[in-house]
């Protein structure tokens, strides 16, 4: 089942034409790795995605249900964005966890605002009626989530207690919280000394065993080559080529992939 279609978006900082018509669409339970070089418009397209950036043209699609559209002139209320928001998890390098919240409240602490939301509105959410079902409920997510990333211990820890690799398992359990349709990940190892790096990826190859689907820019080419479905090379803005992994990576069609590819291998 198609979970995901983007056609022909578009994103320009003012003159500069970072996203030049980016298309293709994403399976349930499969996994799409963004390589390119820095400055390719990776995060952006990440950022459009979460709608943390407004494209100029194109159309977001989930699930069949059109969630944004530049064609349509009206402007999308906050509310609007913020629903639209849910279908995307986003893990970010630098973890972004709130310094100042348990690493147990930093996953819950995003779903507890909108069931207390929905409550108040609408009268329940997920099957609760009362803020006390619903958050008790919450918890036991959190407690789920960190045995998934292997954080259990560190439920009442800090941030600032953790390890950089301990961290970003945190925000993808956070990011799981939401139960998002698509996970996304930028360089989700990119601030970890290499000895870290492991523990994330194999949460994350885990994750793909759980049937998750996922949009990861990685510079692990190893990684994208075991663990991708497909594998997609952006250039300038474009995709320049994408594909299965055993065509993308192991034998690329495009000269440019070609040149960026050899870049790792030299090393
Ligand atoms: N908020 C912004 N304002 C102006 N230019 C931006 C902004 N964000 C990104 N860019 C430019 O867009 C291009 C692509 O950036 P980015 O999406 O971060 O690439 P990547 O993640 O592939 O390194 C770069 O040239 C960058 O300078
Ligand atoms: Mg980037």
């Amino acid at each position: 089942m198609e979970v995901l279609r983007v056609e022909n978006i578009v994103k320009n900082f003012g003159r500069v034409e970072v996203l030049r018509g980016i298309d293709f669409s994403l399976q349930k339970g499969q996994v799409l790795s963004i390589i390119g070089s820095s400055g390719s418009g990776k995060t952006t397209l990440l950022r459009c995605l979460n709608f943390l950036e407004t494209p100029q043209k194109g159309r977001i699609i989930v699930e069949g249900k059109t969630l944004f559209d530049a064609e349509d002139r009206q402007k999308m209320s906050d509310a609007a964005i913020r629903l639209n928001r849910l279908h995307f998890g986003l893990v970010f390098q630098q973890f972004n966890l709130f310094p100042q919240y348990t690493v147990k409240r930093n996953i819950t602490l995003a779903e507890e605002l909108l069931a207390k939301e929905k409550i108040k509105k609408e009268g329940s959410y997920n099957g609760h009626t009362t803020v006390r079902d619903a958050l008790a409920a919450i918890d036991q997510k959190a407690d789920r989530l960190l045995e998934e990333v292997g954080l259990t211990v560190k439920a009442d820890s800090y941030p600032c207690q953790l390890s950089g690799g301990q961290q970003q398992r945190v925000a993808i359990a956070r990011a799981l919280a939401m139960e998002p349709d698509i996970l996304c990940f930028d360089e989700p190892t990119s601030a970890l000394d290499p000895e870290l790096t492991g523990e994330v990826l194999r949460v994350i190859r885990e994750l793909k065993d759980t049937g998750r689907t996922m949009i990861i820019v990685t510079h692990e080419i190893g990684f994208a080559r075991d663990v991708s479905d497909t594998v997609m090379f952006m250039d300038g803005g474009v995709i320049a080529e994408m594909g299965p992994p055993e065509q993308v990576i192991e034998n690329p069609q495009n000269p440019r992939t070609r040149e960026f590819l050899s870049r790792f291998t030299e090393r």
